[in-house]
């Protein structure tokens, strides 16, 4: 049966990001919303959408809607999702999914209460080389992880004249709050330190203890050019390494034996490294950073159906460590 969305938020992220993919599955997207009467009216010729509001609450109160579906900002996500489910509908909303974490705890309380899902955007989770990685280890052929340490930089696009790191913390850094945990278990523990260049400019080195015992440095910043690699992760364990580097380039060492003084020298499949990166020129299969992969799961979701879609549960859990990451440095 074919999903009928209702879709509020018609910016960038929406109309170039999510909106495409989603239409890529069995959806219709049956409104549109967003106060700006010009990104509305480019969205509905985009999409091809007849009913269209500058009012979320009609949105939400649109008869025949299945679930509805946002890309807007943190205090929307947590009114706008409240709403929806008290009208019985089920939710997918990006990140962050409300501005605290005491309001994502709301949500997921509205949402256990109503017995509808709210799937929350962590589209890191299916990003080509973090979903390698995560099988890679869910298989069992890692072994145990014994530690973790990533890299998430951005620029200061924020905070052009507004040195208030909030839409860092929220936009960003929620991200690796939950992907950290996602690759390795829960949180249990962290702490970090800062330096800052100048004002607007901060970079911090997070401390991080997992429930399975693995350390963890995350390493995150608005010090780096968005136009350069920003991400990179290592996950470490006996004789086992795997480095994903922006989000698309995965190696998977084991424990070969020294090349050079060995005359039969070769490549061995039990004990070599493993490389992956994708082939760009391949005009098929372009969701790197895994928008079709994640919007597949929420649907399922939507409909009900056993589904691994990040859920509100996650969201409430990243939003709580963000808060003690901000806590822990003072900012
Ligand atoms: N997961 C990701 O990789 C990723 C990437 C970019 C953005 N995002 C998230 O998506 C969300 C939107 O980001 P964006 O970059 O598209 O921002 P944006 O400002 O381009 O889009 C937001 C849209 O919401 C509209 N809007 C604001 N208030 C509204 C209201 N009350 N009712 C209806 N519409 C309203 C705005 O007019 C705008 O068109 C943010 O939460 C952001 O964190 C996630």
């Amino acid at each position: 049966m074919t999903l009928k969305i209702g879709w509020i938020g018609c910016g960038t992220h929406a109309t170039q990001m999510l909106l495409p993919q989603l239409l890529r599955h069995d959806v219709e997207i049956a409104a549109l919303c967003d106060i700006d009467g010009v990104r509305l009216a480019r969205a509905a010729r985009q999409f091809g959408v007849a009913r269209t509001t500058t009012d979320a609450a009609d949105l939400i109160a649109t008869p025949g809607l299945d679930a509805v579906g946002m890309a807007v900002g943190p205090d929307q996500h947590l009114a706008f999702g409240k709403a929806a489910l008290a009208r019985g509908l089920g939710v997918f909303m990006e990140k962050p999914p409300a501005a605290t974490a005491a309001g994502a705890r709301e949500l997921q309380a509205a949402s256990e209460a109503a017995g509808r899902p709210v799937v929350v955007g962590f589209m890191k989770r299916y990003s080509v080389g973090n979903k390698i990685a995560h099988n890679i280890i869910a298989s069992g052929r890692f072994g145990r992880v014994l530690g973790l340490t990533g890299h998430y930089m951005t620029a200061p696009g924020y905070f052009v004249g507004n040195v208030d790191y909030t839409g860092f913390f929220l936009h960003h850094c929620v991200h690796y709050m939950d992907l950290a945990a996602h690759l390795v278990s829960p949180i249990a523990a962290l702490s970090a330190r800062k330096i800052e260049a100048k004002p607007g400019r901060l970079l911090f080195h997070a401390a991080v203890d997992f429930a399975c015992g693995a350390v963890g440095t995350i390493v995150m910043g608005t010090v780096q050019s968005r136009g350069t690699p920003v991400e990179r992760i290592e996950i470490m364990g006996d004789h086992r390494r795997l480095e994903i580097e922006d989000v698309v380039e995965v190696r998977f060492h084991r424990d070969p034996p020294f090349k050079t003084d060995d005359p039969a020298a070769t490549l061995d499949d039990a004990v070599d490294s493993l490389t992956w990166k994708p082939n760009f020129t391949a005009a098929a299969n372009e969701d790197h950073k895994g928008y079709h992969a994640l919007l597949a799961d929420a649907v399922a979701a939507l409909k009900g159906e056993q589904s691994a879609a990040p859920t509100i549960a996650d969201g409430a859990l990243a939003m709580t460590w963000l808060e003690r990451l901000r806590a822990s440095m003072g900012v």
